[in-house]
């Protein structure tokens, strides 16, 4: 079977629908067909300041999420990624390959430092994509599903990986990103011309939200002054996004929708989205909770599953270490 890693950082109190519709469905759907290792990055989630006691419990349940959304313990290998050293160890090798310019060029970097003065932003956030690197190849992974916002990360990460076998002997695997295209980018609902992240509360959908909340937020979603119900990226991104959301959690395409909603209004197409989305998210929060209520067994799940990375991890790492040169421990 091919192999599929994919990461998620603790960085919020819930999911997004951003996260779900961009990735994380795809790493349910691919436990069937890959060998799967999916981890929650707490170690770039340090590359902004975060609450220590707020970063455990957020680390508890991103984990619980994944377990409700699908990601199965028993098929997948899922672990928190300060449990595998062998990830950080293998970053420090990669940032020796990368480039200053390159790693220079990557554009999330760039819009995530442009807000700030230089001294507030920390090294750690501009060699934030070699960690991300060393986890795809750590486990020389065939397919990494993630969101468009990723692509660019992808592209160094296999870079590098060439960049080290052409000058040490062929270790790692080139990996190709997963990206389905119509859920790659999802859009903030108050700003539906960026994407919905994290930093922006009102536009976003959270998985973990009181569907009451959420309802609220789709009902406010940013729309157009016209009447007509029409998936139109350029005229209407609201609107569209909204039909995108729509259609992604019921299956149903995007012009059967706009078939549907012939001669109704965005009320009723807001409405029925609130519907849609509560149904999704109902049994989600429920087994979120459940999770929660028993932190020992969670956390079990995680320590096998971190158990299972190392086996493979430490066994790359040692083939890289070899290749480089380094005296092995006697
Ligand atoms: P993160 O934690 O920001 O997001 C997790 C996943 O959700 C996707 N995503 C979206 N997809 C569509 N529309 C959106 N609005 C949206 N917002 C987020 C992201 O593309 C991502 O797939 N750097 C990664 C974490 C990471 C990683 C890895 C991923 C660390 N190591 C190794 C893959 C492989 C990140 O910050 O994702």
């Amino acid at each position: 079977k091919p192999r599929v890693l994919s990461g998620i950082q603790p960085t919020a109190d819930s999911f997004h629908l951003g996260n779900y519709l961009g990735a994380l469905r795809q790493w349910v759907a691919m436990q069937d067909t890959h060998e799967a290792f999916y981890c929650v990055v707490d170690l770039h989630a340090i590359t902004v300041e975060q609450d220590p006691k707020k970063l455990r419990q957020r680390t508890r349940v991103s984990a619980a999420q994944l377990l409700a959304l699908g990601i199965d313990p028993a098929r997948s290998t899922l672990f928190v990624q300060s449990h595998v050293p062998e990830h950080a160890q293998l970053g420090w090798v990669m940032q020796c390959l990368t480039g200053f310019g390159e790693a220079s060029r990557m554009t999330q970097f760039k819009d995530k430092s442009a807000r700030q003065a230089a001294d507030h932003v920390g090294v750690g956030l501009f060699t934030y994509p070699i960690l991300q690197a060393a986890d795809i190849l750590v486990y020389r992974a065939n397919e990494v599903p993630v969101g468009e916002d990723q692509r660019q990360h992808l592209e160094l990460t296999r870079d590098l990986a060439q960049r080290f076998n052409s000058r040490y002997g062929k270790t790692f695997v080139l990996p190709e990103p997963h990206i389905v295209k119509d859920t790659a980018k999802i859009y903030d609902l108050q700003d539906p011309t960026s994407k919905m992240s994290k930093s922006v509360p009102a536009g976003v959908v959270e998985l973990l939200d009181e569907p009451k909340v959420s309802a609220k937020k789709i009902r406010s979603a940013v729309t157009d002054l016209e009447r007509e119900i029409r998936y139109d990226t350029e005229k209407k991104p609201g609107i569209s996004n909204l039909l995108v959301i729509y259609s992604a959690l019921t299956g149903r395409a995007l012009s059967a929708l706009e078939a549907d909603y012939e001669g109704k209004g965005y009320g009723d197409l807001k409405k029925d989205l609130a519907d849609v989305v509560t149904d999704f998210v109902t049994p989600v929060r429920e087994k979120v909770r459940g999770y929660l209520d028993d932190p020992a067994e969670l956390d079990k799940i995680l320590l096998g599953g971190a158990q299972r990375a190392r086996e493979v991890a430490s066994r790359t790492l040692e083939a890289a270490y070899k290749r480089i040169g380094f005296l092995p421990p006697a």
